[in-house]
């Protein structure tokens, strides 16, 4: 039985700090969501590397780094704001040197799809970063790629790349990036845009993007996260993207979220992300049930899940039991994951019949 009438569990503390409030959730709410069909939309590989994978690889490749142990790296897991996430999680980067690297990150993440029922993934890399430290494109996605075809031969999970620009640097940058990219178009599904959103607005990428639509990548960007509400409308209007990742400032504009609603452009939303970098004091505070009442196709996701204190099921888990979701909301996100991928059509509808199997044979009491 689930009784999601309690008070909701307090998420004022990161979820993987030794100091956390203890956090007690229904077990057949968590059983429902771990077993639920899924997809995830938004997660940055380098954003899954976890503390022991960090020091082990520092070790193997003679990098440098200020952390002893896994406890000061979450000691340092305490962010004021996106930019000082950011700062951590490039540096972090620092530790992947090699094609081995890139594969055991990627290999490790799809592990704990596989162990959360999560059937596709659309997984951001930043090769920027890497290719700033000297590394080669084809070492970043080679090792990426290997681990996901390994994944969709062992587990059948299926996997799309979407490669990310970084925002704070030029449009130039961009250009060459998706110049390298080219001798594995095959490999890339989308082009994204990620990285300090306040000051870099998308219109600042107009022309990268408008050669992307032309080699023919499907296009999304980070916009909303922190950034205002017309970077929402230039990601849709100048980029032209198909998805938007977060977009929370999209209920400052009711007129965004009509036109949001009419050509369902999907969200991927990141409850714990946006709990951990300050843009909601609370889960309760977050956008997502007031935009699935108001008929938005959000999905949700675990955006950089090492840093941030949750995968996928903990960030379903979280935000149901902050918000109080009920059953058929908790499928509308499982459903909506797989109707806003860039899977072909059949591939979707295969999906989305398992789900509804799913649905047809596991209750679950909600209010
Ligand atoms: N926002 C913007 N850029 C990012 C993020 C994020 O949450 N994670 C990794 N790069
Ligand atoms: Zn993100």
């Amino acid at each position: 039985m689930v009784n999601m009438k309690q008070t909701p569990p307090s998420y004022s503390t990161h979820p993987t700090h030794p100091d956390m409030n203890p956090v007690i959730f229904d077990p057949a709410l968590q059983s429902f969501i771990n077993e639920l069909p899924k997809a995830e939309l938004h997660v940055h590989i380098e954003g899954t590397l976890e503390p022991t994978m960090l020091l082990d690889l520092a070790q193997r490749n003679s990098v440098h780094t200020e952390y002893r142990n896994t406890e000061q790296l979450q000691q340092a897991y305490r962010f004021g704001n996106l930019q000082d996430f950011l700062d951590i999680y490039y540096t972090g980067t620092g530790v992947l040197c090699c094609e081995q690297d890139f594969y055991e990150l990627t290999r490790a993440y799809l592990q704990k799809a596989r162990q959360q029922n999560i059937l596709h993934t659309e997984i951001m890399f930043d090769p920027q970063t890497h290719c700033a430290r000297g590394l080669a494109f084809s070492t970043v996605i080679s090792g990426i790629h290997r681990a996901c075809e390994e994944a969709r031969g062992k587990f059948g999970i299926s996997s799309h790349l979407i490669l990310c620009f970084l925002r704070h640097l030029d449009e130039q940058s961009a250009f060459a990036t998706l110049e390298a990219a080219a001798d594995y178009r095959p490999w890339i599904t989308a082009i994204g845009l990620d990285s300090s959103e306040q000051g870099n607005p998308p219109e600042k990428f107009r022309s990268v993007f408008a050669e992307a639509t032309k080699q023919g990548y499907h296009k999304v960007a980070h916009a909303g996260e922190e950034g205002p509400a017309a970077y929402i409308w230039q990601a849709l209007q100048l980029l032209q993207v198909d998805r938007i990742d977060h977009g929370n400032r999209a209920l400052d504009d009711p007129k965004l979220i009509t036109t949001l609603r009419d050509r369902q452009i999907p969200l991927t939303l990141c409850p714990l992300s946006n709990l951990q970098l300050k843009n909601i004091a609370h889960l309760h505070q977050h956008p997502l049930r007031s935009m699935l009442e108001q008929g938005l196709l959000v999905t949700v996701n675990s955006d950089d899940p090492a840093y941030f204190g949750g995968y996928l099921s903990r960030n379903l888990l979280a935000v149901a039991t902050a918000q109080q979701l009920d059953r058929e909301q908790i499928l509308t996100l499982a459903k909506n994951s797989f109707t806003a991928s860039f899977l072909d059509e059949p591939t979707k509808k295969r999906y989305l019949d398992h789900l509804q199997q799913y649905a047809n044979n596991t209750s679950l009491n909600t209010p």
